[in-house]
Formats: structure tokens, C-alpha cells, sequence
């Protein structure tokens, strides 16, 4: 990375170390001096786990280490205090039974796609970290999910021709979140503020999902920066049948990467241990981002 983002975005497919590469980034960019964020939209979020301390929906300091914070957004939480925000100036206009209208309409899965859209927007809107990193769900939700504020003027105009409301609350409501919304979408789409990661593994399934996936984000004008892939086994451990399998395996896929992501790309080695507490995040964090510049082509050895 030549000039530092203000927003890192990780997404990947599921268990392919998402969280633990976020997390890592964090922990070495906090200890560079940068007040850092580190946010989970993932419902199967673990930073808890990851730092050892309890986390949960708000915004919390973290342990034994200087600028670092993170949040795990629920996303029930998210939705009750969207509905809440959204209903809160009918109550005041038109009654509970208005009310009980809208909170009707206010119970959407899109509500609460919403909900968390407009969380993580939050994050966006505002200068009090240097840099916030995104620790996302797997791929298609968070596509899903960047992509409703694109669709956005549409989305506004069938509603106004409708009843006046949505499944996000009344157009009012829109109308208001619109320019904090637009704002977000821009900075999703500048090149510069915003980094978008992929994490995988030599693997088909997460080669295939990660060329697709960048692909969708491209359609809706975001940019991939680059890759990172997890899990290689060091060269030094493929001195057993199983292991030597498994490696070639691997070399294969690295070079289907090679082949087929035109992207910056790190590489990252299985560790015999998991990625949680501090001392293997720095490791973690000094593997990735000491190594030289993010290059085109990686190669399977040490
Ligand atoms: N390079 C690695 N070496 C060892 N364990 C790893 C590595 N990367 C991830 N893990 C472990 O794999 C599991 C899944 O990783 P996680 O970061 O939670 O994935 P995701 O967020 O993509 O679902 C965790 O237990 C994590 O500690
Ligand atoms: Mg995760």
C-alpha cells in the first residue's frame, strides 16, 4: 500500500481467515500510531475470541495495546435501534397508532439489511479513527449489502410513487440518510480512502469465489486492491508424504492465482497455532505488511 487508506475492507469466503488478517492489520497499524477501528459485520463474528476480551456492540479499547478499538455490530441491535430512529419522529407527529403502522412495514429482512448498512455507515461519516477496518461476512452478503445504497435514487422513486414508505422507513427518513449514504458510496468508491481486500486460499473453491466476487464489486464501481492468500504450508514442512501432497496441491493453485487474479497480492503461512492474542496477531501483522510491496506474482516458497 503506498498511501494509507482511511477504510480496509476484508471479505473472503467463510473460515478462509477474514478476521484473523483484519485483525492482524489492526494491531500493526495501531502499534505504527494510527487510531484504528476494527468492525465486524459478520453475525458469526469472534473478535472476542481474537483479543481475548469480551467486545459485543460497542465501541470498545482494547487490552495491552495503544489506538486500537472494535465493535462487533449485532445486527438485532442494529435493526432495534434503526427502527427506532426511524419511528421515533412519527411517534412524536402522529401517534402510536401510526406507529404500529409503520412498525409493521419495519419488519424486512430488508430492514435489517438496512440497519447494518446504515451501522457501518456510521463508521464512515465520521473522522475519529485514522483508520477503520471492515471485517466483513462472506462475499455475497456483503455485496448484497453494498450494493443498496447504489441502487439507491430507484429505490426512492418507486417508494415515493408507493405508499410513501419503504421497508427502510418513511421516504422522510431517506431523504435525510440520503446524503450520509451517497457520502459513504463515494469513499466505497475512491481508490484511494478505500481498500478492498480479498482473503483466500490455494484452493479451487475460494479462487473461483474471489474472481466472481471482485468481479460483482466492479459492476457497482469498487475496486479490488488486492489479495491476500492464506494458509500456505512452509516450504520447510513438506518433507512428509501427506504434507508433499498437500503442497503440490497448493503450488498448483498459487499458480492459477498467479494466472488469473491481476492483483497485488501477500502471502500468508499456515501457522501450527491459532490466531488469537496479541503476540501471534504482531507476528501475524509483521509477516503481512513487512514483507516487500504486495506483488503480482507470488511464488509457493519461503
Ligand atoms: N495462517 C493461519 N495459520 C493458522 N491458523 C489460521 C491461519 N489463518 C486463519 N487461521 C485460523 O483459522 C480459523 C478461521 O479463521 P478466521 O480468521 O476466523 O476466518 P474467517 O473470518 O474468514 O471466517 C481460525 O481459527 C484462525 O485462527
Ligand atoms: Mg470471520
Amino acid at each position: 500500500m503506498n498511501k494509507m487508506p482511511q477504510f480496509i475492507f476484508f471479505s473472503g469466503k467463510g473460515g478462509v481467515g477474514k478476521t484473523s488478517m483484519a485483525s492482524a492489520t489492526a494491531v500493526f497499524y495501531a502499534e505504527k500510531g494510527l487510531k484504528t477501528l476494527i468492525v465486524t459485520t459478520d453475525p458469526a463474528a469472534n473478535l472476542s475470541d481474537v483479543f481475548e476480551q469480551e467486545i459485543g456492540h460497542k465501541v470498545t479499547a482494547i487490552h495491552g495495546i495503544e489506538n486500537l478499538y472494535a465493535m462487533e455490530i449485532d445486527s438485532d441491535q442494529a435493526t432495534a435501534e434503526y427502527r427506532e430512529r426511524a419511528l421515533a419522529p412519527i411517534r412524536e407527529a402522529f401517534g402510536d397508532e401510526m406507529v404500529a403502522i409503520m412498525e409493521e412495514q419495519l419488519q424486512s429482512p430488508c430492514t435489517e439489511e438496512m440497519a447494518s448498512f446504515d451501522k457501518f455507515t456510521d463508521f464512515m461519516d465520521t473522522n475519529e479513527y485514522e483508520l477503520v477496518i471492515f471485517d466483513t461476512a462472506p462475499t455475497g452478503h456483503t455485496i448484497r449489502l453494498l450494493e443498496l445504497p447504489v441502487d439507491w435514487s430507484r429505490h426512492i422513486e418507486e417508494s415515493s410513487k408507493g405508499s410513501g414508505q419503504t421497508c427502510m422507513g418513511p421516504v422522510q427518513n431517506i431523504q435525510d440518510a440520503k446524503e450520509k449514504y451517497d457520502n459513504a458510496v463515494k469513499l466505497l468508491q475512491d481508490k484511494e480512502k478505500t481498500h478492498f481486500i480479498f482473503v483466500l486460499q490455494p484452493e479451487a473453491t475460494p479462487i473461483k469465489e474471489t474472481i466472481r466476487s471482485a468481479k460483482e464489486l466492479g459492476e457497482i464501481g469498487i475496486n479490488t486492491s488486492e489479495v491476500i492468500v492464506n494458509g500456505i504450508l512452509p516450504e520447510e514442512e513438506l518433507q512428509n508424504p501427506f504434507f508433499k501432497k498437500r503442497g503440490e496441491m497448493q503450488k498448483k493453485y498459487l499458480k492459477e492465482i498467479n494466472e488469473q487474479i491481476q492483483l497485488p497480492k501477500r502471502k500468508m503461512f499456515l501457522l501450527a497455532e491459532e490466531i488469537r492474542g496479541l503476540d501471534i496477531l504482531r507476528k501475524v501483522g509483521d509477516v503481512l505488511h513487512n514483507q516487500q510491496e504486495a506483488v503480482n506474482e507470488i511464488e509457493s516458497g519461503n
